[in-house]
């Protein structure tokens, strides 16, 4: 899969950087259009029937408008190229050996690529990413296995703000916004680069606790959970990376996840 997604993020760069260099030409033709219309409208005498048409044309209109309409078709390129590259930096596909890796870029696509689930809707504001990315070295990892387990943990940090949110108001949840808090450090001895992704989400009471790393074990309904991320993100963190996870949570207040991976 992620080969294929990595192979449609590629194909899809191509048609979008036409586009979005085709705009400033095509800009570039209407402005002259429209000064020669204007012209035309000034100078010349024109039939009634085509007056009329540029009447009901409304021309005023579209100079005005059509400058703004660029402008947006822009950021559409523009947004479509984000997430384009941002796939493809979470569809890493290195297997085979290790590669020197930014982890905050990992990060970062996944939380585009999540975009959808952390924007306000109706029933709750936007969930607050807060990033305090330290000044960590790049990292020799498998990418797309690491992205793997950022998506899990993050995935995990909304469900139990949306599990949080349950019976409350809009304006409750605002008072107490639903946050996302994801660090980066060094540790002290240089030898290992830690994340942690912290939510003030549900948390977990100890029996949950107990049994998160159990493979098939979840609190969430059937189509909702399948209780494969945790097991998934342990084995990718400890067995392919040495690395460790651990997880620290209070009921009602929130939890925190560390990953620690050697450099
Ligand atoms: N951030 C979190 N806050 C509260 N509970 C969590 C969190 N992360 C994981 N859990 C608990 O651990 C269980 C297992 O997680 P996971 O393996 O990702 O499976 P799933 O998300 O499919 O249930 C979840 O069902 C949930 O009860
Ligand atoms: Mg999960």
């Amino acid at each position: 899969l992620g080969n294929l997604v990595a192979g449609v993020a590629h194909e899809i760069n191509n048609p979008v950087g036409f586009i979005g260099g085709n705009v400033a030409p095509a800009q570039e033709h209407l402005q002259d259009l429209l000064s020669i219309l204007s012209l035309y409208e000034e100078n010349a005498s024109l039939p009634e029937s085509i007056a009329e048409q540029i009447e009901d044309l409304d021309a005023d209109f579209i100079r005005e408008d059509f400058p703004k309409l660029i402008v947006s078709m822009k950021e559409g390129c523009e947004v479509i190229r984000n997430i384009s590259t941002s796939l493809r930096t979470f569809s890493r596909t290195d297997t085979v050996s290790k590669t020197e890796f930014n982890l905050h870029h990992g990060i970062d696509s996944t939380l585009l690529i999540l975009k959808y689930r952390l924007k306000a809707n109706e029933q709750r504001p936007a969930i607050e990413i807060v990033k305090k990315y330290g000044d960590i070295p790049k990292v020799k990892c498998y990418p797309g296995q690491l992205n793997q387990v950022f998506m899990n943990l993050l995935a995990n940090g909304i469900d139990a703000l949306d599990e949080t949110n349950e019976g409350k108001t809009f304006a409750e949840i605002e008072k107490e916004p639903n946050s996302i808090t994801i660090a980066t450090e060094l540790s002290a001895d240089n030898k290992q680069v830690i994340v942690r992704i912290a939510d003030n989400g549900t948390g977990m009471p100890e029996e949950v606790k107990a049994r998160l790393f159990q493979q098939g074990f979840t609190t969430k309904g059937v189509g909702k959970g399948t209780g494969l991320g945790m097991a998934i993100a342990y084995q990718i963190v400890t067995e392919k990376h040495g690395g460790m996870i651990s997880c620290n949570s209070k009921v009602g207040q929130g939890t925190i996840f560390t990953i620690m991976i050697p450099r």
